[in-house]
C-alpha cells in the first residue's frame, strides 16, 4: 500500500506535500518522492528511505511551485529502488503521476506505449499511467478527456494523482481511497484525511470510478463518462490534526497505553448496535470475516455468538472468501476491518453482496470504502490508529462485538469496568520489559490458550511477529500433546494465556507439561499459579472481560521485545497499515 497526495493553492506545495506524507507514512515507507510544477516544467525529487531521511538529504520540501504531488511507497511491483520510487514522469516530461494500487494489464499497455516511442525508466506498473495520460493530452476534453481515456484503458485498482506541466492536478480512483480536501482557494487530494487535515477539515470522499480535475478554475469532479458527479463536502474531525506521539517514544506504545480511554466509544450509537444484532439474529448463516488482527477478532466473535446467543458462525479469512464464494447464499457477513480499506476485505464484501449476503461491517473509519458498501455499519470508534500493528483497534473491536452480543442475550457491557480492567492490565509494564529482555535472543515463541483465549494467543503471536520479528505460534492447549510438545526444550518460551474461568485448570496442566520438557512458561493470569516461570498480572474482572485485558500484557511484551531487538515498532519491515492490494 502507498499514500498519494496532491496540492494546488497559494502555499509552497512541496512543504505541504512533505508534511502530509509524513503523517501518512504508516501506509508505506520504503521510498518517497515529490513533484512540483514551476515555470511550465515538472521537477521531481525522490529517493529510498523514510520521509524525514530522504527529505534531509534531498530537500524535497525545497522544490519551488504552488502545485505538486507526492508519494510514499510500499513496494509491490518492482523493488524499492530510487528508479521505482514515485512520482513517475512521462517520457515527454509533460506529466508526473503518483499511484496507489495495482494495474494488472500494465505489461500490455507498456508494450504498446513503447511501440509508440514512450520510454520507461522503472519496473513499476504505475509508469504506464503517466505515459498513457501524456499520449492522450492532445485529444478532446482537456485534462478531463485525457484522464477519461486513460482510466478506460486501465485494468486493476488504483487511486492516482497526476501533475500536468501547466500546473493542473488530475486524479482518479477505482477501488482505492481518494479524498479531496477543500481549503480557502486551495485543494488537496490524498489517500487519507491525515494528508491535509492540518489545513482544512472540509473533505470530499470521491466516488468510486470518479475523476477529479483541479486547475485555475478550481475543482471539478466527474464520473467515468465525463458528466459532472456528486461532490458533497463533509466535515472530518479536526482532532485528527492533533495526532502526535506526545511523550511516547512510539505511536505503538501510545496506542497500547490509551486503551482504557480509546475503548469507551466502542460500538458507537445504540441503534447501529441493535440493528446489527437484529440482522445477525435473523440470519440463516453468519460469516465472520477479517484479515490479520481483524481475523483474530473474528475468532472471538464466533465464540461470543456461540456462548451468549447460541448462534453458530463461520470464520473466514478475507483473502480465502473467494474460495468459498460459490457456497455463499443469503445470511449475514460480519465484516471486521479497522481501516475498511483492505483489498481482500473489499473483494470479500463484494462477493458476499453478489451472493445475496447482507454485509454488516465493523470499522474504525465510517467513511471507508467498506463502510460505504455495507448494508449496516458499526463503528469501533477508537480514534486514528497510526502504529502499523493493530493494538487499540483490537480491544475496541472486541468491545463492540460484546455490545452486539449483549443485545442477543450476552452479559451487559459496562464500558467503565472494561476501561478499569485495561488500566489494571497496563500496570504490568515493568514485568513486561523483563519478559521482553528474556525473549531478545529467542527464535521461536509459542503462545498457548484454550477456548476464546486461543484467539487472543493468536493475536499475541501476531504482535510478536509484526513488532519483534520473532517466529511466534499460537496453539490450542489441548493440541499440545498432538505435536507441539515435540518442539519444546530448554530454549523454548511459552506464553500461557490463562485467566480465571472454565479453561484455567486445563491450561495450568498444559503449563506443567511444558515445564516438564524444560521449557520456560510466562503466565498471563490474575495470580501466580505456581506453574509460571514468569508472571504477567492482569486484574480480576468479570469473566467475559478477560480477553480484552489479557491481550494488553502481550502487546507490551511484543513492543518491548521490538525495542530489545532494535526494530522499529511503528514501521515493521515489509508491512503496511492497510493492505490495499490483493
Ligand atoms: C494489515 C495490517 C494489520 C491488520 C490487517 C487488517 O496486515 O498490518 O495490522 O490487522 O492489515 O487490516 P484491517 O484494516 O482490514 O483491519
Amino acid at each position: 500500500m502507498c499514500s498519494i497526495i496532491g496540492y494546488r493553492g497559494p502555499r509552497p506545495a512541496a512543504r505541504v506535500l512533505v508534511g502530509g506524507l509524513r503523517r501518512m507514512e504508516y501506509r508505506g515507507y520504503d521510498s518517497v518522492g515529490v513533484a512540483t510544477g514551476s515555470g511550465g516544467r515538472i521537477l521531481v525529487k525522490k529517493g529510498v528511505g523514510r520521509v524525514d531521511g530522504v527529505n534531509d538529504s534531498l530537500r524535497l520540501d525545497a522544490l519551488p511551485g504552488h502545485a505538486g504531488i507526492g508519494h510514499t511507497r510500499w513496494a509491490t511491483q518492482g523493488a524499492p529502488t530510487g528508479a521505482n520510487a514515485h512520482p513517475h514522469a512521462s517520457s515527454g516530461a509533460r506529466v508526473a503521476i503518483v499511484h496507489n494500487g495495482s494495474i494488472t494489464n500494465f505489461e500490455a499497455l507498456r508494450g504498446s506505449l513503447e511501440a509508440r516511442g514512450h520510454r520507461f525508466a522503472s519496473e513499476t506498473d504505475s509508469e504506464v499511467i503517466a505515459n498513457l495520460l501524456e499520449s492522450e493530452l492532445g485529444g478532446e476534453g482537456g485534462a478531463r478527456g485525457a484522464v477519461m481515456r486513460t482510466v478506460a484503458a486501465l485494468e486493476g485498482h488504483y487511486a492516482f494523482a497526476a501533475l500536468l506541466d501547466d500546473g493542473t492536478i488530475a486524479a482518479a480512483r477505482r477501488r482505492a481511497p481518494l479524498i479531496v480536501g477543500v481549503g480557502d482557494g486551495e485543494h488537496y487530494v490524498s489517500s487519507d484525511v491525515l494528508g491535509f487535515v492540518e489545513y482544512t477539515d472540509d473533505a470530499i470522499y470521491v466516488g468510486d470510478g470518479n475523476i477529479v480535475v483541479i486547475d485555475g478554475g478550481g475543482l471539478a469532479v466527474y464520473g467515468a463518462d465525463g458528466a459532472p458527479a456528486e461532490a458533497r463536502v463533509t466535515k472530518v474531525s479536526r482532532e485528527l490534526a492533533g495526532i502526535y506521539k506526545g511523550d511516547y517514544a512510539h505511536y505503538t506504545l501510545k496506542e497500547i497505553s490509551e486503551q482504557p480511554t480509546s475503548i469507551i466509544g466502542a460500538g458507537g450509537d445504540e441503534r447501529a448496535i441493535a440493528a446489527a444484532a437484529r440482522a445477525i439474529a435473523g440470519a440463516k448463516t453468519v460469516y465472520v470475516v477479517g484479515s490479520g488482527t481483524s481475523h483474530n477478532a473474528a475468532i472471538v466473535a464466533k465464540h461470543l455468538l456461540s456462548a451468549h446467543a447460541g448462534i453458530r458462525a463461520e470464520v473466514i479469512v478475507a483473502s480465502e472468501l473467494p474460495v468459498h464464494a460459490h457456497s455463499l447464499s443469503g445470511g449475514v457477513m460480519l465484516a471486521i476491518s479497522q481501516s475498511g480499506e483492505s483489498a481482500d476485505m473489499l473483494e470479500a464484501a463484494r462477493l458476499a453482496s453478489a451472493a445475496g449476503v447482507s454485509v454488516v461491517s465493523l470499522v474504525n473509519h465510517p467513511s471507508s470504502s467498506l463502510a460505504r458498501e455495507s448494508a449496516q455499519v458499526v463503528r469501533i470508534n477508537c480514534g486514528p490508529e497510526i502504529g502499523v500493528a493493530a493494538t487499540k483497534s483490537f480491544t475496541s473491536q472486541l468491545a463492540a462485538l460484546h455490545r452486539i452480543t449483549a443485545e442477543l442475550g450476552g452479559p451487559r457491557v459496562d464500558m467503565a469496568a472494561v476501561s478499569r480492567a485495561l488500566a489494571g492490565a497496563l500496570e504490568c509494564d515493568r514485568r513486561a520489559r523483563g519478559v521482553a529482555a528474556g525473549l531478545r535472543d529467542m527464535d521461536d515463541v509459542y503462545v498457548l490458550g484454550r477456548g476464546v483465549h486461543y484467539a487472543i494467543a493468536s493475536e499475541a503471536a501476531l504482535k510478536l511477529k509484526e513488532l519483534a520479528y520473532i517466529h511466534a505460534e499460537a496453539m490450542h492447549g489441548g493440541e499440545l500433546k498432538h505435536g507441539p510438545l515435540a518442539l519444546l526444550d530448554a530454549r523454548s518460551r511459552v506464553i500461557v494465556i490463562n485467566p480465571p474461568g472454565p479453561t484455567h485448570e486445563d491450561a495450568l496442566s498444559d503449563a506443567a507439561k511444558i515445564r516438564a520438557r524444560g521449557a520456560r512458561t510466562i503466565g498471563i493470569d490474575t495470580a501466580d499459579a505456581g506453574e509460571y516461570d514468569e508472571w504477567l498480572r492482569i486484574p480480576e474482572c468479570e469473566g467475559w472481560m478477560y480477553p480484552l485485558a489479557e491481550i494488553v500484557p502481550a502487546q507490551l511484551v511484543a513492543y518491548y521485545t521490538a525495542l530489545e531487538r532494535d526494530t522499529d515498532p511503528d514501521h515493521p519491515r515489509n508491512l503496511a497499515k492497510s493492505v490495499t492490494v490483493r
